[in-house]
């Protein structure tokens, strides 16, 4: 399985690639999570982007594409959550798939309205010790810590302003990615609106029907 997972923020893309990652065992590449990680090691890379994650702009694509590329390599079969965002990383992937000889089986786009997505991050935690991903209301944190020690903690990013920004982002920059990806008719649309666990079934379900 060689997918990309396109939606605005809050779709779900994180949510789906784990629970896809640990029922298919596909290699869950987050880049979000590599540049959150950066930010968090203290490096001199992690200072020089957080002020873009913080505000909810894009990292410049050379940065993003240097810190991903080692993964593609790692794994036959993954998912990715977060990349590409743009039309450029879009072509940057093509080239990196081309030096490894391999193909995308699908590229699957989450959609759901603005309004719900800002209600979702909002309810948002993540736990320090697993990164699972979970909702207040919606996807409850464990009460049990030997599934989940947490701490359950609120993202950075997760402000309404800057939600906002990634929104804007998203809608001016990734999402013509689905025609990018509709030209080769390796595009498959989701109804994230509905609950988790269709989500997760409908995208399996257009991964094994894409050509
Ligand atoms: P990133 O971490 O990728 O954040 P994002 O794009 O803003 O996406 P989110 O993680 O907010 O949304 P999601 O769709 O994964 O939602 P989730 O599953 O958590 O990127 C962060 C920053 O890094 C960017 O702003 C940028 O600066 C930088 N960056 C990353 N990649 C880059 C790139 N390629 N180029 C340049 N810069 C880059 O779900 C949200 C909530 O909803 C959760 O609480 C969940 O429990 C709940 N939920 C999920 N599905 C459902 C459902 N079906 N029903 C009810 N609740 C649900």
């Amino acid at each position: 399985m060689r997918i990309v997972l396109l939606g605005p923020q809050g779709a779900g893309k994180g949510t789906q690639a784990q629970r896809i990652s640990r029922e298919k065992g596909a290699k869950h590449i987050s880049t979000g999570d590599l540049v959150r990680a950066e930010i968090k090691s203290g490096s001199e890379l992690g200072q020089s982007i957080k002020d873009y994650n913080d505000r909810g702009d894009l990292v410049p694509d050379e940065i993003i594409i240097e810190m991903m590329k080692p993964y593609l390599d790692e794994a036959d079969s993954w998912i990715l959550d977060g990349f590409p965002r743009n039309e450029s990383q879009a072509e940057a992937l093509d080239r990196m798939l081309a030096e490894i000889e391999a193909e995308l089986d699908a590229a699957v786009a989450l959609e759901a309205p603005d309004d719900l997505l800002v209600e979702r991050l909002s309810g948002r935690r993540t736990s320090e010790a697993t990164g699972n991903i979970y909702h207040v209301e919606y996807d409850p944190l464990p009460e049990d810590s030997e599934e989940d020690p947490g701490p359950f903690v609120q993202r950075e990013d997760d402000s309404e302003e800057s939600i906002r920004r990634r929104l804007e982002v998203y809608h001016e920059q990734t999402e013509p990615l689905k025609g990018y990806y509709a030209d080769r008719d390796i595009l498959a649309q989701v109804d994230a609106t509905q609950g988790i666990s269709e989500v997760t079934d409908d995208i399996l379900e257009s991964v094994e029907k894409s050509p």
